[in-house]
């Protein structure tokens, strides 16, 4: 039985990973919750009772044996050493640790060998938009080589937190029932004003998910989290990527039109039968982020031939950015540390 804490308890991640522990039935000796000294305090339920909040910074992390935490990088940086210093393995859902080369990158069904050496003490999650191409791209890379990846992804809101959902549903309860103008003069509207995300969300889409790198590439962070963690996860130092993240309005999951090119010849059939056989995948023929949400998998479909590209391969992908994409590949990687699976 094994001590957990979870940072980030009280966030959009942390409730799916509360929920996500029960299911499994992880096996969990005791659990304590942690969160900004905001909600220090209050209460969550866990196994039919409630446990009190403690303030992520001021506590001690004593006798915890697994910390997962999803409390943003600042609080990750801050904090995992502390942690990992008073004994806890820390599994992070963050940006902050994901590209040092002494903390493996891991997706559970991909590269669980890399658990084997864990120097620091911290294994990263990968973020929610690789984490959704992993499983796809591992046993296609296995079979014909992966040289390129030009993507375009489309980014459900919760991916930006509790605030991304609430900057969307505003925007859409505010314009509810306005079909006229929303179809000839949509500028007519009074949107609320957009914070999270860089133009009105609802009845758009946003060519700006994240931030911009501010390196001079006019990249955003996201498109290079796909660009490093996809070469650091697929152990593909030179693939060729190209991406752009685009925000949509969907609530919850993440998809990507992705157009590969592979060293050797692998047509649409074949793929499809790698696909079909990997594990955390599921072929559909139209997937949908509604298809993926509140699942465990990828769904992936539009299978075909890339006219573009040598040895080209296009296909599209979704899958549900809270639960893969954060809280149950990291209740994965706790089960494996713990030799659960
Ligand atoms: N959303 C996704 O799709 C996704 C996917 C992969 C990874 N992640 C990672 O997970 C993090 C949380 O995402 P989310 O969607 O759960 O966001 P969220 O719903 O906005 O929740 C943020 C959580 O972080 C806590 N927090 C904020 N500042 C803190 C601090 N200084 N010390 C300790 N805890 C602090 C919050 O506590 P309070 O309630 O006290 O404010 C809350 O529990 C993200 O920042 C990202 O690093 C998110």
């Amino acid at each position: 039985m094994v001590a957990v804490g979870v940072v980030g308890a009280t966030g959009q991640v942390g409730e799916l990973m509360r929920k996500v522990l029960t299911e499994r039935r992880f096996p969990v000796s005791s659990i304590r919750f942690f969160a900004s000294p905001r909600s220090a305090g209050t209460e969550l339920e866990w196994d039919g009772g409630k446990v009190v909040v403690e303030d992520a910074a001021t506590a001690s992390y004593n006798g915890l044996a697994i910390v997962l935490m999803s409390g943003g990088a600042q609080t990750s940086r801050e904090l995992a050493g502390k942690i990992t210093g008073e004994g806890a393995i820390v599994v992070d859902n963050s940006s902050a640790w994901r590209m040092d080369p002494e903390v493996p990158l891991v997706v559970s069904e991909v590269n669980p060998e890399a658990l084997t050496s864990i120097p620091k003490g911290i294994v990263a999650n990968p973020n929610c938009t690789t984490m959704v191409a992993m499983p796809v791209l591992a046993p296609l890379h296995a079979r014909a080589g992966l040289e390129k990846m030009v993507a375009a992804t489309y980014q459900a809101v919760s991916g930006a937190g509790r605030a991304g959902v609430s900057e969307l549903a505003d925007q859409l309860e505010t314009t509810a029932g306005h079909t006229e103008e929303l179809t000839f003069n949509p500028a007519s509207l009074d949107y609320p004003p957009a914070a999270e995300f860089a133009a009105p969300i609802a009845h758009n889409v946003v060519p700006l998910a994240g931030k911009l790198a501010g390196d001079g590439s006019l990249e955003t962070d996201e498109e290079q989290k796909l660009r490093n963690e996809s070469r650091k996860i697929l152990g593909i130092p030179d693939l060729a990527v190209s991406v752009t993240c685009v925000r949509v309005p969907v609530f919850t999951g993440h998809s990507l039109a992705l157009h590969l090119g592979f060293a050797e010849a692998l047509g649409p059939e074949e793929a499809t039968s790698i696909i079909s056989q990997a594990p955390g995948v599921r072929l559909e023929e139209i997937p949908t982020p509604l298809l993926a949400a509140g699942g465990d998998v990828t769904v992936v479909g539009r299978i075909r031939r890339d006219q573009a590209l040598r040895n080209g391969l296009a296909l599209f992908l979704a899958g549900d950015n809270l639960r893969k994409g954060a809280a149950l590949n990291a209740v994965q990687i706790a089960e494996l540390i713990v030799g659960i699976r």
